[in-house]
């Protein structure tokens, strides 16, 4: 049943908000937990949305590409717990990548995950987190 997952890509967010809050909140419970309200704030209408389904619809993963001028920052990738270690997170940056070409940067606190999936990383931030991108020509 869990290997039944389908990734979209849209360019909106209707219909999917309540939804996204608690997949956002449950991924990221630690404080600020702001990761929701980062969303709301920086997508607009038209940014390259990624999103997995399981066969009852249920939104068991996301992500999304702020665009830039060079390319755009990969945005709050989150995967369920019930649904981890089946690729799914691989597979959305791998789709956002495959659509979506020029420096893909992100930051994160898990390089090794970015790393397999052949982003480099740049430098370590004063919050110990990773500047990582990915050439995408
Ligand atoms: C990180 C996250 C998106 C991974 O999703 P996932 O669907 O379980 O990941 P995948 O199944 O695609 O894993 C792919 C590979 O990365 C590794 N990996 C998964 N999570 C990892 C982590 N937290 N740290 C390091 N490596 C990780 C897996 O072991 C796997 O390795 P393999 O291919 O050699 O077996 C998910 O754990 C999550 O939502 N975490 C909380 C939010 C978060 O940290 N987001 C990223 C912030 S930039």
């Amino acid at each position: 049943m869990k290997s039944n997952i389908k990734i979209s890509r849209r360019n909106d967010l209707t219909g999917v908000l309540p939804a996204l809050r608690d997949l956002l909140d449950t991924c990221y419970p630690k404080p600020p937990r702001d990761v929701f309200y980062r969303l709301i704030e920086q997508y607009r209408i038209g940014f390259p949305v990624y999103i997995a389904v399981e066969e009852n619809e249920k939104i068991v993963g996301f992500t999304y590409l702020a665009p830039n001028s060079k390319g755009g920052t990969l945005e709050s990738l989150a995967v369920h717990p019930d649904f981890r270690g089946l690729q799914i997170g691989s597979n959305l940056v791998r789709r956002l990548i495959g659509e979506n070409r020029g420096v893909i940067q992100i930051t994160t606190r898990i390089p090794e995950f970015f790393e397999k999936l052949e982003f480099k990383s740049i430098t370590q931030l004063p919050d110990n987190s990773y500047f990582m991108i990915y050439l995408n020509f």
